[in-house]
């Protein structure tokens, strides 16, 4: 029955009644926070992200300490090594700068969840997610191995649950064998399925110092325009033994999130990316936005969209803001 029997307005009336009838909530307990660790000493700001640095092992364990303490199950780490080589090596280094790192959260804080990024990208001299040919393509299939290999190294370093980034084909396969092989069956992939070739990484790659050299990553990650191709991905991903499913980035790809948490019924992993912070943080700096009230509805977006988790450079203070007032 229309108006005036409905009153859409009652259920909005008071705080009280907001609370009672909404419909997605958002919880430290979703959110995941991604952290660069670096072999030097001290923290590194990065110009187009403020309020994130790379942080020494020091500093990211003091870090894993306060995310832990604020309700975060879970941090995500990206390494820059002190060097790189055009295969990537120092990616499965067990002495590594991702495999130190994770020992030393695992050490001072065993609860917290440590999510493995597992790419090359990082590691190679020329910055792209693989090895290369003679002609300077992406090879995918010798890719695998160097990307299981990673995986190996760093779930024997501690990692609760591996992320391969990367987008070569076949890859959540080759990394399930490989763990399964060394007796890791029970650490979970969290596969970025579906990862679009986007703008909105400038600033994790000012951060990680993984431009590509030459060309650009779209012969490997996902066309903007495709959703159908996403959904695809997705599914060959839960073929191949993923346990949780990512897209990304988060907001553009909002759509491509709902379709392919309905269709798979999978957990579900969204991921605001860097050039998604910082906006919000030019925005905010510029007071042009609020930044606490614009970060609390875009990730409670996110999760409404679909997303189980959502992995954000906001999540510490998101955390903080969620907190209950005593
Ligand atoms: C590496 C990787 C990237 C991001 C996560 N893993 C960059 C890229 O693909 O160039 C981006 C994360 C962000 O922008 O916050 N494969
Ligand atoms: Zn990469």
């Amino acid at each position: 029955m229309a108006f005036p029997a409905t009153r859409m307005r009652r259920l909005r009336a008071t705080p009280v009644l907001r609370d009672l009838v909404r419909e997605t909530r958002l919880s430290p307990a979703d959110l995941v926070m991604p952290f660069f660790v670096h072999t030097e000493p001290g923290r590194l700001a990065i110009d187009a992200m403020p309020g994130v640095d790379r942080l020494s092992i020091d500093e990211l364990v003091r870090e894993c300490g306060e995310v832990q303490a604020l309700g975060i199950p879970a941090v995500l780490l990206f390494g820059i090594p002190a060097e790189k080589d055009p295969e990537g090596s120092g990616a499965w280094d067990p002495e590594g700068v991702v495999q130190l790192a994770t020992r030393a959260i695992k050490a001072a804080h065993p609860e917290l969840l440590v999510i493995a990024d597992l790419c090359l990208c990082e590691y190679t001299s020329h910055g792209h997610c693989g090895l290369l040919t003679e002609d300077g393509r992406v090879d995918n299939d010798p890719s695998l191995a160097l990307l299981a290999r990673t995986a190996v190294s760093q779930v024997r370093a501690g990692a609760d649950i591996i992320a391969p980034s990367d987008m070569m084909d076949g890859r959540v396969g080759a990394i399930r064998a490989a763990l399964d092989e060394e007796g890791f069956a029970d650490t979970p992939i969290m596969a970025y399925s579906a990862k679009f070739a986007s703008a909105y990484y400038g600033p994790f790659r000012e951060a990680a110092g993984s431009t590509p050299s030459f060309g650009d990553r779209r012969s490997y990650q996902m066309d903007p325009g495709n959703g159908d191709e996403a959904v695809r991905e997705a599914a060959l991903d839960v073929e191949e033994g993923a346990d949780v499913l990512m897209v990304k980035p988060a907001l553009p790809y909002l759509d491509v999130l709902w379709r392919i948490k309905q269709q798979s019924r999978m957990p579900v992993a969204a991921y605001n990316v860097s050039g998604e912070y910082a906006m919000v943080k030019a925005a905010a700096a510029a007071g042009y936005l609020d930044e606490r009230s614009t970060v609390l509805e875009t990730l409670t977006s996110i999760r409404r969209a679909g997303a189980d988790i959502v992995i954000t450079y906001h999540a510490k203070d998101a955390a903080e803001w969620l907190r209950p007032t005593p």
